[in-house]
């Protein structure tokens, strides 16, 4: 797998820092992509859409995440909340670094989720008031096994979304992400989901600019061990609940 060549100057003093600071493109979806996203989640709760980013966005957030790496900012991901939080080898293997929206890109894709949340909410009436977004990265042979993103009655979370940044991937470089039947009743206890031996519903390469987006109390889904490097960008649409963040 290449990277995409950096167009944006032919000035080889300039840093990659500036890059960020000028030009930083816009993550806008369009009425029709917010209209399928809103649609599928009503009719059927989840939805996978290419090209819901630009690849020169792609290309500055992937930069953006490297950079961060390289200051040491990504930590290996665990499983639950805050203080529940363990470290789970046999789960899941990735490193992760939380979004804060601290630069021009990290920024304009966040005014995005924001103005789709609000869309989402107005359309679906979920009420969610909040976000979190995480960078991913997983190495060859990383994954992550089946989970759900929220457990049932803790509602802390109501909607995932994963948005892809890697372009011209290949099928034999492993890493796509798994979408399980919605656990319905049967999700009222978490291990019995998660046991049931279904097949997968879709199937995802995470290709550049792919995003898929489900009810996070209702799909388990998987990452299906990556052969080459791999990154994502998770989200998290929010409710206040009154229990602790
Ligand atoms: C997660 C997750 C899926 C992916 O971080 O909870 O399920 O494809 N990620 O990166
Ligand atoms: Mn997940």
């Amino acid at each position: 797998m290449t990277d995409l060549p950096v167009t944006e100057t032919t000035d080889s003093t300039v840093t990659s820092n500036s890059s960020l600071s000028t030009d930083v493109p816009s993550a806008q979806l369009s009425d029709q992509q917010i209209d399928l996203i809103c649609q599928s989640l009503y009719e059927t709760g989840w939805v996978v859409m290419e090209d819901s980013l630009s690849a020169e966005m792609v290309q500055a957030l992937r930069t953006d995440m490297q950079q961060r790496d390289q200051n040491q900012e990504f930590f290996k991901a665990g499983i639950g909340r805050d203080k529940e939080l363990v470290l789970r080898d046999d789960i899941r293997t990735d490193r992760i670094c939380w979004l804060d929206g601290d630069n021009p890109v990290q920024s304009s894709f966040m005014a995005m989720l924001d103005q789709l949340m609000t869309a989402v909410n107005r359309r679906l009436f979920l009420g969610m008031n909040h976000f979190e977004a995480m960078y991913a990265i997983y190495e060859p042979g990383q994954f992550y096994k089946k989970h759900l993103d929220s457990f049932r009655g803790q509602r802390n979370r109501i909607m995932t979304l994963v948005f892809y940044l890697n372009p011209n991937w290949n099928s034999a470089d492993g890493g796509q992400f798994l979408l399980f039947p919605e656990v319905g009743e049967q999700g009222q206890n978490v291990t019995d989901a998660l046991q049931l031996s279904d097949a997968p519903i879709a199937k995802v390469e995470p290709e550049a600019g792919t995003v898929a987006a489900f009810l996070s109390e209702e799909f388990p889904h998987e990452v299906i061990t990556a052969q080459a490097t791999r990154y994502s960008i998770a989200v998290w649409f929010r409710i206040n609940d009154g229990i602790p963040a």
